[in-house]
C-alpha cells in the first residue's frame, strides 16, 4: 500500500449530464428544469459550423439569464484542433456573470490541452479579479487521449470529472462499429454455437476510471446514442457503475430518469452495505478482523465497498 492516500474525488451528485446544442434555444427552459445533475451546452459537435458564434451567445445568454436550480452547469467548448476554441474560452470567461461551473474539453489528447486551457481561463479570472474558479471536465475520445489519461487527469487541479465519449473513440480506434455505445454485434464469443456478447468498452472504461480515481476525479460515462433503447441504456449504464464510474450522459431527456434510476444506489443496496458495517462494527468488538454476513465473507476490505454506496446514498440525499 502506498503512504499516500487516494484523494477524494468532488463531492457533489453527478449521476446524469443532459446535453442540448447551444444553437437550439428551446431546449433550455426544458434542460433547466429536468432532473439532470449536470447541464451541458454544447458548442462542439452537435453544432453546425455556420452556427458556432451564434450557439457560443446563445450560451452565454442563457447562463446569464435562465435560472439553473442547484444544477452544475458545464459548457462543451471546441477542441483544440478548432478555430473556435479560444473564442469559446474568452467570451464565456468575460462575458458571463459567475453562474458557469464548469468547462468541457473534448477530444482532450494530452495534459498539455488541458494545461493551455487552464492558462487562459487562469489570465482571465486574474484580470477579472474573479474568487470563483473554473472547473474542468473533458472527454477521453480518442487514441491519444486514452492512452495519456493519467497525465489528463492530473494536468489541472481544476479538473474535476472525465467522460468517455464512445463515438469519437471508437473513430480515432479505427474500431468497426457504428452505434454511439452498447452492445456491438460482432464483438461476441462463440460457445457451442451460442454467441455470448462482450463489452467492447470495458478496457477504456476501468482506465478511465483507474486515472480519476487515483486522481481524486470523478470518471462519467458518455453518451448511449440510441434514446429508443432503455434496456440497452440501462444495460450500458449499470456496466459503467459497476467498473466504477459515477453517471452518465442523456442526449434524450428520455434518458435522465434510467441514469438517476441506475446511478442512485437502491434503497436495498443501501440497507445491505448498513447492515454489512454493522456486522463489522460487531466483529470489531469481539476483536475480529473478518466475519460472516448472510453466509458469505466480510472483512475490513468490505467496510471499504459498503462505504462508497453508504456514502454515494447520503451525498445524493443531502443534496
Ligand atoms: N434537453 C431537453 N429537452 C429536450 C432535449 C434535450 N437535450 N432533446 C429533446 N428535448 C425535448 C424536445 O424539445 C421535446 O419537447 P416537447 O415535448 O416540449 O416538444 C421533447 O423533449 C421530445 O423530444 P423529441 O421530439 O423526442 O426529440 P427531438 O427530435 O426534438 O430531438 C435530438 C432529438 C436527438 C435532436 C435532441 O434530443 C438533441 O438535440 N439531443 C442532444 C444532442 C447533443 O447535445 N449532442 C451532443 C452530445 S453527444
Ligand atoms: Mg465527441
Amino acid at each position: 500500500m502506498s503512504f499516500r492516500l487516494q484523494p477524494p474525488a468532488p463531492a457533489r451528485p453527478n449521476r446524469c449530464q443532459l446535453f442540448g446544442p447551444a444553437s437550439n434555444t428551446k431546449l433550455f427552459e426544458k434542460m433547466a428544469a429536468s432532473a439532470a445533475d449536470v447541464i451541458n451546452l454544447d458548442l462542439e459537435d452537435s453544432v453546425a459550423p455556420s452556427d458556432k458564434d451564434i450557439a457560443r451567445k446563445n450560451a452565454i445568454e442563457a447562463i446569464n439569464d435562465i435560472d439553473w436550480g442547484k444544477k452544475t452547469l458545464s459548457v462543451r467548448i471546441n477542441g483544440l484542433d478548432s478555430p473556435y476554441w479560444y473564442k469559446d474560452v474568452v467570451d464565456l470567461m468575460e462575458q458571463t456573470n459567475g453562474r458557469l461551473d464548469m468547462i468541457m474539453i473534448p477530444k482532450a489528447g494530452c495534459g498539455e490541452d488541458i494545461y493551455a486551457v487552464d492558462a487562459l481561463v487562469s489570465s482571465i479570472e486574474a484580470a477579472k479579479g474573479s474568487d470563483k474558479r473554473i472547473a474542468f471536465e473533458c472527454i477521453i475520445e480518442s487514441a491519444a487521449g486514452i492512452s495519456h489519461v493519467e497525465d489528463i487527469a492530473k494536468a489541472s487541479p481544476r479538473m474535476e470529472a472525465i467522460s468517455l465519449g464512445a463515438a469519437d473513440f471508437a473513430a480515432s480506434m479505427g474500431m468497426a462499429t457504428t452505434g454511439i455505445g452498447g452492445t456491438q454485434e460482432a464483438y461476441y464469443m462463440l460457445q457451442d454455437g451460442q454467441k455470448y456478447w462482450s463489452d467492447p468498452w470495458h478496457w477504456a472504461t476501468a482506465k478511465i476510471v483507474a486515472a480519476c480515481r487515483t486522481h481524486g476525479v470523478l470518471p462519467v460515462d458518455g453518451p448511449f446514442g440510441d434514446f429508443s433503447d432503455d434496456e440497452g441504456f440501462r444495460a450500458q449504464a449499470r456496466r459503467a457503475l459497476t467498473l466504477g464510474m459515477v453517471g452518465k450522459w442523456a442526449i434524450h431527456p428520455k434518458q435522465i430518469a434510467l441514469s438517476n434510476e441506475v446511478f442512485t444506489p437502491s434503497a436495498e443496496a443501501v440497507q445491505e452495505a448498513r447492515e454489512i458495517l454493522q456486522a463489522m462494527e460487531e466483529a470489531k468488538a469481539r476483536g475480529e478482523g473478518a466475519t460472516t454476513y448472510k453466509g458469505r465473507l466480510v472483512d475490513i476490505a468490505s467496510i471499504k465497498q459498503a462505504e462508497v454506496i453508504v456514502k454515494s446514498a447520503e451525498m445524493i440525499k443531502n443534496q
